[in-house]
Protein backbone atom coordinates (compact mmCIF):
# COMPACT_ATOMS: atom_id res chain seq x y z
CA UNK A 1 0.00 0.00 0.00
CA UNK A 2 1.27 3.62 -0.55
CA UNK A 3 0.45 6.77 0.53
CA UNK A 4 1.87 9.83 -1.05
CA UNK A 5 -0.54 12.90 -1.22
CA UNK A 6 1.58 14.51 -4.11
CA UNK A 7 3.27 11.51 -5.88
CA UNK A 8 4.01 14.03 -8.70
CA UNK A 9 5.82 15.97 -6.94
CA UNK A 10 7.83 12.86 -5.01
CA UNK A 11 11.35 12.32 -5.63
CA UNK A 12 12.40 9.00 -3.58
CA UNK A 13 8.52 6.78 -3.06
CA UNK A 14 7.84 7.22 -6.36
CA UNK A 15 11.19 5.58 -7.64
CA UNK A 16 10.52 2.82 -4.22
CA UNK A 17 7.04 2.57 -6.03
CA UNK A 18 8.46 2.15 -9.68
CA UNK A 19 10.72 -0.56 -8.26
CA UNK A 20 8.04 -2.92 -7.17
CA UNK A 21 5.27 -2.10 -9.86
CA UNK A 22 3.95 -5.27 -11.72
CA UNK A 23 5.99 -7.46 -9.78
CA UNK A 24 4.30 -10.68 -10.04
CA UNK A 25 1.99 -11.75 -6.45
CA UNK A 26 2.61 -7.84 -5.36
CA UNK A 27 -0.38 -5.07 -5.51
CA UNK A 28 0.55 -1.51 -5.55
CA UNK A 29 -2.27 -0.03 -4.06
CA UNK A 30 -1.82 3.65 -4.35
CA UNK A 31 -4.59 5.10 -1.72
CA UNK A 32 -4.56 8.74 -2.67
CA UNK A 33 -5.03 7.35 -6.27
CA UNK A 34 -7.98 5.17 -5.28
CA UNK A 35 -9.20 7.59 -2.61
CA UNK A 36 -8.98 11.46 -3.80
CA UNK A 37 -11.57 12.66 -1.85
CA UNK A 38 -10.31 10.93 1.15
CA UNK A 39 -13.22 8.46 0.92
CA UNK A 40 -12.11 5.17 1.77
CA UNK A 41 -14.36 2.19 0.43
CA UNK A 42 -13.92 -0.33 3.97
CA UNK A 43 -15.32 -2.95 2.40
CA UNK A 44 -12.49 -2.96 -0.92
CA UNK A 45 -10.03 -2.64 1.57
CA UNK A 46 -10.76 -5.46 3.83
CA UNK A 47 -11.32 -7.65 0.31
CA UNK A 48 -7.87 -6.48 -0.66
CA UNK A 49 -6.48 -7.23 2.77
CA UNK A 50 -8.04 -10.54 3.00
CA UNK A 51 -6.70 -11.86 -0.54
CA UNK A 52 -3.21 -10.91 0.23
CA UNK A 53 -0.76 -12.49 2.71
CA UNK A 54 1.62 -9.96 3.86
CA UNK A 55 0.78 -6.32 4.42
CA UNK A 56 3.37 -3.53 3.39
CA UNK A 57 2.71 0.01 3.91
CA UNK A 58 4.98 2.67 1.88
CA UNK A 59 4.42 6.44 2.65
CA UNK A 60 7.00 9.15 3.52
CA UNK A 61 7.31 10.49 7.15
CA UNK A 62 4.78 13.08 8.00
CA UNK A 63 5.37 14.61 11.70
CA UNK A 64 6.56 11.28 13.15
CA UNK A 65 3.67 9.28 11.51
CA UNK A 66 1.61 8.68 8.25
CA UNK A 67 -0.04 10.92 5.60
CA UNK A 68 -3.31 11.76 6.47
CA UNK A 69 -4.80 9.16 4.06
CA UNK A 70 -3.26 5.89 6.18
CA UNK A 71 -4.11 7.27 9.06
CA UNK A 72 -7.84 7.71 8.46
CA UNK A 73 -7.70 4.22 6.19
CA UNK A 74 -6.36 2.98 10.01
CA UNK A 75 -9.70 3.89 11.97
CA UNK A 76 -11.87 2.86 9.26
CA UNK A 77 -10.34 -0.27 8.38
CA UNK A 78 -8.82 -2.15 11.10
CA UNK A 79 -12.42 -2.74 12.86
CA UNK A 80 -13.20 -3.97 15.86
CA UNK A 81 -14.35 -7.95 15.62
CA UNK A 82 -12.64 -7.92 11.86
CA UNK A 83 -9.67 -7.05 12.88
CA UNK A 84 -8.94 -7.44 16.67
CA UNK A 85 -11.09 -7.69 19.68
CA UNK A 86 -13.21 -11.04 19.78
CA UNK A 87 -13.29 -12.97 16.34
CA UNK A 88 -11.23 -10.43 14.87
CA UNK A 89 -8.72 -12.44 13.55
CA UNK A 90 -8.86 -11.63 9.59
CA UNK A 91 -4.97 -10.16 9.64
CA UNK A 92 -3.56 -12.60 11.97
CA UNK A 93 0.18 -14.26 10.93
CA UNK A 94 0.55 -12.14 7.98
CA UNK A 95 3.64 -10.39 8.06
CA UNK A 96 3.50 -6.53 8.02
CA UNK A 97 6.36 -3.62 7.26
CA UNK A 98 6.51 -0.06 7.09
CA UNK A 99 8.74 1.33 4.50
CA UNK A 100 9.10 4.96 5.22
CA UNK A 101 11.09 8.01 3.76
CA UNK A 102 12.40 10.61 6.29
CA UNK A 103 13.66 14.00 5.65
CA UNK A 104 15.64 13.71 8.29
CA UNK A 105 19.16 12.03 8.28
CA UNK A 106 20.06 9.08 10.03
CA UNK A 107 21.71 10.98 12.65
CA UNK A 108 19.01 12.63 13.51
CA UNK A 109 17.24 9.68 14.29
CA UNK A 110 19.15 8.40 17.65
CA UNK A 111 19.01 9.07 21.49
CA UNK A 112 20.42 11.93 21.62
CA UNK A 113 20.09 13.16 18.46
CA UNK A 114 17.81 16.10 16.57
CA UNK A 115 14.48 13.77 16.61
CA UNK A 116 15.39 12.29 20.19
CA UNK A 117 14.35 9.14 18.83
CA UNK A 118 14.96 6.15 16.41
CA UNK A 119 12.20 5.91 13.87
CA UNK A 120 11.22 2.56 14.97
CA UNK A 121 10.40 3.72 18.34
CA UNK A 122 8.57 6.33 16.82
CA UNK A 123 6.26 4.22 14.91
CA UNK A 124 5.61 2.39 18.20
CA UNK A 125 1.98 3.50 17.36
CA UNK A 126 2.03 1.61 14.41
CA UNK A 127 3.59 -1.40 15.73
CA UNK A 128 1.39 -1.66 18.63
CA UNK A 129 -1.77 -1.55 16.22
CA UNK A 130 -0.31 -4.33 14.34
CA UNK A 131 0.60 -6.46 17.20
CA UNK A 132 -3.39 -6.02 18.71
CA UNK A 133 -4.44 -7.16 15.24
CA UNK A 134 -1.67 -10.21 15.17
CA UNK A 135 0.37 -8.93 12.27
CA UNK A 136 4.25 -10.34 12.20
CA UNK A 137 5.89 -6.71 12.56
CA UNK A 138 8.80 -6.50 10.61
CA UNK A 139 11.32 -4.07 11.47
CA UNK A 140 10.56 -0.94 9.06
CA UNK A 141 12.57 -0.24 6.33
CA UNK A 142 13.77 3.17 6.56
CA UNK A 143 15.18 5.46 3.72
CA UNK A 144 16.89 8.46 5.40
CA UNK A 145 17.66 11.94 4.32
CA UNK A 146 15.48 11.53 1.44
CA UNK A 147 15.64 15.48 0.16
CA UNK A 148 19.52 14.53 0.07
CA UNK A 149 20.32 11.31 -1.87
CA UNK A 150 21.67 11.36 -5.42
CA UNK A 151 20.48 9.83 -8.00
CA UNK A 152 22.79 6.46 -7.65
CA UNK A 153 21.43 6.46 -3.76
CA UNK A 154 18.43 6.22 -4.66
CA UNK A 155 18.37 3.69 -7.42
CA UNK A 156 20.54 1.57 -4.70
CA UNK A 157 17.39 1.94 -2.11
CA UNK A 158 14.95 1.43 -4.92
CA UNK A 159 16.57 -1.89 -5.53
CA UNK A 160 17.04 -2.55 -2.10
CA UNK A 161 13.31 -2.37 -1.46
CA UNK A 162 12.10 -4.60 -4.55
CA UNK A 163 14.63 -7.27 -3.14
CA UNK A 164 13.15 -7.30 -0.22
CA UNK A 165 9.41 -7.37 -1.48
CA UNK A 166 10.26 -10.47 -3.26
CA UNK A 167 11.92 -11.99 -0.19
CA UNK A 168 8.65 -11.15 1.62
CA UNK A 169 6.24 -12.48 -0.94
CA UNK A 170 8.19 -15.88 -1.46
CA UNK A 171 8.47 -16.28 2.64
CA UNK A 172 11.96 -15.47 3.08
CA UNK A 173 11.64 -13.72 5.48
CA UNK A 174 11.27 -14.86 9.35
CA UNK A 175 9.87 -12.16 11.02
CA UNK A 176 10.80 -14.00 14.27
CA UNK A 177 14.52 -13.83 13.96
CA UNK A 178 14.88 -10.19 12.83
CA UNK A 179 12.02 -8.99 15.54
CA UNK A 180 14.01 -6.91 17.84
CA UNK A 181 16.44 -4.90 14.88
CA UNK A 182 16.56 -0.77 14.83
CA UNK A 183 15.62 -1.68 11.09
CA UNK A 184 15.52 -3.60 8.08
CA UNK A 185 18.82 -2.39 6.55
CA UNK A 186 21.08 -5.10 4.33
CA UNK A 187 22.62 -6.66 7.34
CA UNK A 188 19.29 -7.20 9.16
CA UNK A 189 17.73 -8.28 5.52
CA UNK A 190 20.71 -10.82 5.70
CA UNK A 191 19.34 -12.39 8.74
CA UNK A 192 15.75 -12.26 7.95
CA UNK A 193 16.13 -14.55 5.21
CA UNK A 194 18.21 -17.32 7.24
C1 LIG B 1 3.76 17.65 5.94
C2 LIG B 1 5.16 17.11 6.00
C3 LIG B 1 5.61 16.58 7.21
C4 LIG B 1 6.92 16.07 7.28
N1 LIG B 1 7.33 15.52 8.47
C5 LIG B 1 8.57 14.97 8.54
C6 LIG B 1 9.00 14.36 9.75
O1 LIG B 1 8.30 14.31 10.76
N2 LIG B 1 10.26 13.82 9.78
C7 LIG B 1 11.08 13.83 8.68
O2 LIG B 1 12.21 13.30 8.75
N3 LIG B 1 10.68 14.38 7.50
C8 LIG B 1 9.45 14.94 7.42
N4 LIG B 1 9.02 15.48 6.22
C9 LIG B 1 9.87 15.32 5.03
C10 LIG B 1 9.39 14.13 4.20
O3 LIG B 1 9.42 12.94 4.95
C11 LIG B 1 10.24 13.98 2.94
O4 LIG B 1 10.07 15.13 2.17
C12 LIG B 1 9.85 12.76 2.14
O5 LIG B 1 10.16 11.58 2.85
C13 LIG B 1 10.56 12.73 0.81
O6 LIG B 1 10.01 11.69 0.01
P1 LIG B 1 9.41 12.00 -1.44
O7 LIG B 1 10.55 12.47 -2.31
O8 LIG B 1 8.86 10.68 -1.92
O9 LIG B 1 8.33 13.04 -1.26
C14 LIG B 1 7.75 16.05 6.13
C15 LIG B 1 7.27 16.60 4.93
C16 LIG B 1 6.01 17.12 4.87
C17 LIG B 1 5.50 17.70 3.57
Amino acid sequence: MLAHPALHRSRVNRRLADAVRGLPGITLHDLYAAYPDLDVDVEREKTLLTGHDALVWQHPFYWYSTPALLKEWQDLVLEFGWAYGPGGHALRGKPFLSVVTTGGREVAYQHGGFNRFTVRELLAPIEQTAYLCGLAYLPPLVVHGALRLDEDEIAAQAEFYRQVLIALRDGRIDPASVADRPSLDAGTFALARG
